[in-house]
């Protein structure tokens, strides 16, 4: 049974595109079949896995335009094999206008769901990462999906903003779009080890959220790694492999694994 798992937060620069690439690395690390999808226009999770989202060609915005325009396309065109052991379906600027010719496509929630129905059988799990918004893109990714992660920056306050996707994601089980959509769980990043901050944010999540939603235990900490690792093209995986931060991603794919 293929999970697909969307991950998103509507607030940027929170670790959403870092989760989805080191997840789908650690996953495929302990032998699991994953695809990970690009979203987001600015390609930030294409260029990650090592391509270049202005030169790369088809992508996900191919799929989407047959979809819409009424052509049967064949996604699996759009699917390349990065360096590491996962698949990638890249994105590219153009998929930005997407998100405007959507609004006048019929089942326009939908889109997602039917490009990616006949591969989602050839991977045990299929990450989806969102551009950071609760649009079109973020709703077609929601539909799509089994289950939902929500990074949460851990900051004073930051965890207020995850009120605003827990209610997208809400709307899409009420208008039965996706009825059976699970939180997967809260996943806290860019955790600080030096302060107590992290601690109170970490307890704050809980109390708020903690008894109706899961919190990973995985805390990703807060290092220079993701980005370096980023600008390599690499998942933290490949780039460090006995990193904190690394092993911190290996224990959420086992917290997911785990989770059925
Ligand atoms: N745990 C972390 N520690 C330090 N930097 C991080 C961490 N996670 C992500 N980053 C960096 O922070 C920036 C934003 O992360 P990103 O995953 O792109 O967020 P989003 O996709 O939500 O916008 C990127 O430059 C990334 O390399
Ligand atoms: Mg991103």
């Amino acid at each position: 049974m293929t999970r697909i798992i969307t991950i998103a937060m509507q607030k940027g620069g929170v670790g959403k595109t870092t989760t989805t690439i080191n997840l789908a690395a650690a996953l495929a690390e302990m032998g699991h079949r994953v695809l990970a999808v690009d979203l987001d226009p600015q390609g930030n999770l294409t260029q990650h896995a090592g391509f270049d989202p202005d030169q790369v060609s088809p992508t996900i915005y191919a799929a989407f335009k047959d979809e819409i325009d009424g052509y049967e396309g064949d996604v699996s065109q759009a699917i390349y094999e990065t360096d590491e052991t996962f698949h990638l379906l890249p994105s590219q600027p153009e998929l930005s206008l997407i998100e405007l010719s959507l609004i006048n496509t019929l089942s326009r929630e939908r889109v997602l769901e039917t490009v990616l129905a006949p591969i989602r059988e050839a991977y045990d799990y299929i990450l989806i990462d969102c551009n950071p918004s609760l649009g079109l893109l973020v709703i077609n990714a929601l539909t799509a999906a089994n289950s939902v992660i929500i990074p949460v920056q851990t900051e004073y306050l930051a965890a207020r903003g995850a009120f605003m996707i827990l209610s997208s994601i809400e709307t899409v089980r009420r208008k039965n779009l996706n009825p059976n959509l699970a939180i997967e769980g809260i996943l806290l990043t860019m955790a600080d080890t030096r302060t107590t901050m992290t601690r109170e944010v970490s307890t704050a999540v809980n109390t708020q959220y903690g008894d109706s939603i899961y919190i990973f235990n995985a805390v990703i900490k807060r290092s220079v790694r993701f980005s370096e690792s980023a600008v390599a093209g690499q998942s933290i995986l490949a780039y460090d492999p006995r990193s904190p931060g690394a092993e911190a991603y290996r224990q959420a794919a086992k917290e997911i694994e785990r989770s059925v």
